[in-house]
């Protein structure tokens, strides 16, 4: 192979990971629109943003969304911290410079090791970079034991203590069985969802405090190992909201649910149908009965399941519920429903959503399979389809989640909230036409000479601040080439500025749709353009 087509194997080798994809202009203009309608829209019902980290500790999501569910037994990015790595780096060389009692009389080294060594680990506690397991602290108070130990033997006893040497033999055994007892678990994951990093922010920072409830959105890429296809991604975005705090009123499930549709209608989306269910709370009297009942429904048909569903009959009995495969609907579609086993006061909330939707009117489906992949959810969810996206049609997903932000360690906090994926949201308003017809440049300056060049540079400057899109072109070229690249770019107008409008101070614009050509100052170029936008907006 020639050096030169290693060079290019090289170049090719880069590629975004699967399941991950650049979003280019003009796409993302149509993006910034979408997210722009979320924040406008958003704002009317007094949601304020918060932005979260990307990353955080599994076991956060782990305990959120549940160790039974498939966005955590195999989709998340779960990564090992460097402190760990570092931590498992600092054991290897401490056990390294071990002394050998046999040969060694002088320990201090090893001692001012050890002492920093604790310290380390004391560090990596605290900030959280080793989990704070009970088996984790009692190893920090076995070293903590061994240090105290290996100082009070180094001390100086001028030759007295004659055990002095099997003492020492006897803590390096100590340290010695000490080496395995931490806990490196990997222990950070990329967000799968922020519903949890948004109630672990709500504790954090004592929100429960603030006038309830408190309204939250965000929007940013959360990752997922899931196979990709058409609207599944594994870096994928999200337009998320959530309500914490104050009552569980079913009128504030509806209230978010219209956001919902108000955001929708305002995008233009065409299509969208909302569904909703309840799932009760876990409790005898509600979804945990109802969920044994299933169990045993699905027992006496698990020959007609598929392998997942059977599995499921053992791991998550409602998740059979969500199932696709064509071949079990039949036996799925007799199976007992939820709604006939909701407890008295699950049955008044349900009724009560339906009653304020419709107050609202909002339209909706019910759908009593829908019971969502994530553990969290209780009483209402619900989900929204739109058209133009095969398979994955789901556009948003939420539900109520009281005792979630309890579970995280808070006091007890309602909460309902939903996510957008936003992918999936763009792929339908492409396909119902709804992007935005991207605008090319305002204007495109074709100048010549010396002269013209600095008069082109104010000009843009001052077109900028009046808010026109404006494309300069870093070199000379002549008026034909110039004029020809401006209806490339689509610009709207050409600038014209030669020799001749720079000594008469009188500019040429050309329109470039109809060809015309009119002569301005620049102060009445500007008023021009200006009347010209408001004609056209
Ligand atoms: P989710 O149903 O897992 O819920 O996700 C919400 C939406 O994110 C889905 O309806 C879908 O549009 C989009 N989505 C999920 N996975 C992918 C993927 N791999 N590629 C592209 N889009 C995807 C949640 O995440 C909950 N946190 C929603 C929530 C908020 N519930 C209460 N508050």
């Amino acid at each position: 192979m020639s050096d030169a087509t290693a060079k290019k194997e090289d170049r090719r080798k880069f590629q975004a990971i699967r399941g991950t994809r650049d979003l280019l202009p003009p796409e993302t203009a149509l993006w910034n629109r979408v997210e722009q309608t979320a924040y406008d829209v958003f704002a009317t019902y007094n949601f304020g943003e918060i932005r979260l980290p990307v990353f955080e500790q599994t076991e956060l999501f782990a305990r959120s969304i549940g160790t039974d569910t498939d966005v955590i037994g195999k989709e998340m990015y779960t990564i090992l911290d460097r402190t760990s790595e570092s931590l498992w780096r600092d054991i290897y060389e401490l056990y390294e410079a071990l002394p050998h009692p046999s040969v060694s009389r002088d320990y201090s080294g090893f001692v001012s090791r050890l002492i920093g060594f604790v310290k380390r680990v004391d560090d990596a506690l605290a900030g959280g970079d080793i989990p704070t397991t009970e088996r984790n602290v009692a190893a920090f108070g076995d070293l903590k034991e061994i240090c105290r130990r290996a100082q009070e033997l180094s001390m100086p006893d001028e030759g007295r203590r004659p055990t002095i040497q099997a003492d020492w033999g006897t803590l390096i055994d100590r340290i010695l069985s000490w080496r395995n007892t931490l806990d490196f678990e990997e222990n950070l994951s990329l967000r799968p969802e922020a519903t949890a990093s948004v109630c672990r922010a709500y504790i954090e920072h004592g929100m429960q405090a603030l006038p309830q409830p408190v309204k939250l959105y965000y929007t940013g890429p959360m990752f997922r190992r899931e196979r990709p296809q058409k609207g599944r991604y594994r870096q994928f975005y999200q337009i998320g909201a959530e309500v914490l705090g104050g009552t569980d009123a079913p009128a504030i499930d509806a209230e978010v649910i219209e956001m919902l549709m108000a955001f929708f209608d305002k995008l233009g989306l065409q299509g969208a149908t909302l569904y909703i269910n309840s799932i009760g709370h876990n409790a005898d009297n509600c979804r945990r009965g109802y969920v044994e009942k299933l169990r045993t429904e699905l027992a006496k048909i698990k020959d007609n399941l598929g392998p997942d569903s059977q599995r499921r009959i053992d791991t998550n009995p409602l998740r059979v519920l969500d199932s696709k495969l064509e071949s079990e609907q039949p036996y799925i579609e007799k199976l007992p429903r939820i709604a006939d086993h909701l407890c008295d006061e699950c049955k008044a909330h349900y009724a009560a959503v339906k009653r304020q939707l419709e107050l609202r009117g909002v339209l909706y489906q019910e759908n009593w399979r829908l019971v969502r992949g994530l553990d969290y959810y209780m009483r209402t969810t619900f989900e929204i389809t739109a058209p133009g996206l095969g398979s994955q049609n789901a556009v948003c997903g939420g539900g109520r989640y009281d005792g979630l932000v309890e579970l995280l360690g808070g006091p007890p906090t309602k909460g309902i909230g939903f996510a957008i994926g936003e992918d999936r949201l763009i792929l339908s308003l492409q396909a119902c036409g709804k992007e935005k017809v991207v605008q090319g440049r305002d204007v495109y300056i074709a100048w010549m000479g010396e002269r013209a060049y600095a008069a082109a540079i104010h000009a843009a400057k001052d077109l900028r601040n009046a808010g026109f899109s404006v494309e300069l072109p870093p070199i000379e070229q002549k008026f034909g080439k110039a004029l020809g690249q401006a209806d490339k770019l689509g610009a709207k107008y050409a600038l014209i500025l030669g020799d001749n409008e720079v000594s008469e101070a009188l500019w040429t614009l050309k329109t470039m749709a109809d060809g015309t050509q009119q002569k301005f100052t620049a102060p009445d170029l500007l008023e021009f353009l200006r009347q010209q936008e408001k004609v056209s907006s």
